[in-house]
């Protein structure tokens, strides 16, 4: 029988949950499984149920594998824990914003830069659900020829930001149609996100603080260049918060170093791991989110030419992001940890 790992949970949102799954569906080597929240209770997923205890530094005791998928920030669960983990001897897999630009940190989508995951002190970050996405994408190409310039524009789905932006989305539309749908202008109680979601999108995920751009859109650009080891990239991006429930899609234009076809380019994404062609828009075929919804895969679609610019090209990027833009990135970077 082969080495089994003590694994804890921390979380149990829209990413935590999605962990449990694909923990369970990669057969993960899991010896003693410790799921942590902020309070004690049961959890049901998928008709097993999960005893939650509520965190504490001793929880981590005897944990080999720590994978974080709790709220960001001051008191958010990395924050406080993370280093409790590693000082107990855990690796520490964290879903947050809070340590991936820090430069002891590798910050690891294994399509790309799985060999960083050996660079680690204790502590991997996941990258936000948007890059990884896009990442997996342009990797391929710019093995080959080279980028100097991404424009994106993301459409993002309301899970990613958390269960209660799932919730505000739901309300929304009920009581949208509550109305018999004349009136769609709604307030909702709890309201995680900026905007009202329901028959509206916003350009605004993350804060502006002190630049026109948002705190999302920075990730998209600092990310990339810290995972593929290149900052002379010029990436700029635009972040939008769309009515999907899950599955982010973003239209990237990318200028490569050398000329490239279009035919050239679906090639290599046919033949790249982790990666799924779709792309018969004749047969009205492209990457939708809804279909995206529980996979692992990056779709990837509508690659055309810019037809003014000799190596600009457009294509269709999308993904699911509890899944490949969260949790199952998370868990390929434990199977490289423990492979290592
Ligand atoms: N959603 C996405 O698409 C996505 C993608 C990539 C990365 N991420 C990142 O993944 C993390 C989790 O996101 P999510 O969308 O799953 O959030 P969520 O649905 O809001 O769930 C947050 C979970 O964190 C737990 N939590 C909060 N503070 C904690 C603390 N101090 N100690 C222990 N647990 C704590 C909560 O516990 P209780 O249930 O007890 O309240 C809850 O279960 C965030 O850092 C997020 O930025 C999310």
């Amino acid at each position: 029988m082969g080495k089994k790992y003590n694994v804890a949970v921390v979380g149990v949102g829209v990413v935590g949950i999605e962990m449990l799954r694909v923990l369970k569906e990669r057969h993960f080597p899991v010896g003693k499984l410790s799921v942590l929240a902020r309070s004690a209770r049961n959890i049901n997923v998928d008709g097993a149920t999960y005893p939650v205890q509520a965190i504490s530094s001793e929880a981590f005791e005897g944990i080999d594998i720590a994978l974080f998928a709790g709220t960001e920030g001051e008191k958010g669960a990395a924050t406080t824990y993370a280093n409790e983990a590693v000082k107990r001897g855990a690796v520490v897999i964290d879903n947050g914003a809070d340590f991936r630009m820090d430069p002891k940190v590798p910050l690891v989508v294994p399509e790309v830069n799985a060999k960083d995951v050996k660079k680690h002190k204790g502590i991997i970050a996941n990258p936000n659900c948007s890059t990884i996405q896009m990442v997996v994408a342009l990797w391929p190409i710019y093995k080959k020829v080279g980028l100097k310039r991404v424009i994106v524009t993301t459409l993002q789905a309301s899970s990613g930001a958390g269960k209660s932006a799932v919730e505000q989305l739901k309300e929304e539309n009920s009581k949208i149609a509550e109305s018999g749908y004349i009136d769609v202008q709604v307030n909702v109680e709890n309201k995680a996100m900026p905007q009202q979601l329901a028959y509206n999108v916003f350009p605004h995920i993350g804060e502006f603080s002190d630049s026109d751009y948002t705190s999302e859109e920075w990730k998209l650009v600092k990310e990339t260049h810290k995972i593929m080891h290149d900052d002379k990239i010029n990436i700029s991006a635009t972040t939008v918060r769309v009515p999907v429930r899950t599955g982010h899609s973003e239209a990237v234009y990318i200028e490569t170093g050398k000329f490239i076809s279009p035919e050239k380019v679906k090639d290599i994404f046919s033949k790249s791991s982790g990666i799924i062609l779709v792309d018969d828009p004749q047969n009205n075929l492209y990457p939708m989110p809804k279909d995206a919804e529980g996979r692992d895969e990056v779709f990837i679609g509508r690659v055309r030419k810019d037809p003014f610019v000799k190596n600009g090209l457009w294509l269709w990027v999308v993904a699911d992001n509890l899944r490949k833009g969260a949790a199952t990135n998370a868990v390929e970077i434990a199977e490289c940890v423990i492979l290592n």
